[in-house]
């Protein structure tokens, strides 16, 4: 093997290996939403008022690459773990020149939410819980929630929006009234 066969390799490894640790710490991969979910999360996203958007979890960049291009005169926050995923979304935003976005590298369960009109994710159950106890106890000054996939445990969605794919996979949509989760069960 070349140095330079190594040395591609030894990159491939770390940073897969990257990805592995902060999937295991984050508890999800960073698979992207699927191309029908965030056609269906743009079209859900137009009931909100005018306002900032959050993205929790924003991966590769792609969600918050497609919100901040079809919003250009609104911000749009996207906070992800995972130090290469997040890497490549800002390589992304550069090279597209997207200068309404702002991806962070920080844990959103640990970051206070500034003021939005909307919070979009595709997150895993664990996940949903500890964002629900989040919104719960702090009351973030947030107006609508859309979630791929993963409910909002004790809380009734108000609209949930079926994808065309092999799964039937559920976009959910809250409204959160006075800044709250109506919460059933929790
Ligand atoms: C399934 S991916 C979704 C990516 C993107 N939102 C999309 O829909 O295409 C979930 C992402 O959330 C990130 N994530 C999970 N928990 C997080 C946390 N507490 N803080 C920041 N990012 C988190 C993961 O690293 C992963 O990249």
């Amino acid at each position: 093997m070349s140095a330079f066969e190594f040395t591609i390799l030894a990159i491939i490894f770390l940073i897969s290996l990257s990805i592995v640790w902060s999937s295991l710490r984050s508890g999800i991969t960073p698979v992207p939403s699927s191309r029908k979910a965030r056609k269906t999360i743009l079209t859900a996203s137009q009931k909100a008022p005018v306002g900032t958007i959050i993205e929790l979890g924003s991966g590769w960049g792609n969600l918050a690459l497609a919100l901040a291009k079809e919003y250009p005169e609104r911000q749009v926050i996207g906070y992800e773990l995972s130090p290469i995923p997040w890497l490549v979304s800002v390589a992304l935003q550069r090279f597209q020149g997207i200068m309404n976005l702002t991806l962070r590298r920080q844990n959103f369960l640990s970051t206070e939410f500034p003021e939005a009109a909307l919070i979009v994710c595709y997150l895993y159950p664990g996940g949903m819980e500890k964002l629900a106890e989040k919104i719960w106890r702090e009351k973030p000054d947030v107006k609508m929630l859309i979630s791929n996939t993963f409910a909002l445990p004790g809380t009734e969605p108000d609209q949930t929006i079926r994808l065309d794919d092999l799964y039937r996979s559920p976009i959910y949509v809250y409204r959160l009234k006075d800044n709250q989760i109506s919460r059933n069960e929790m």
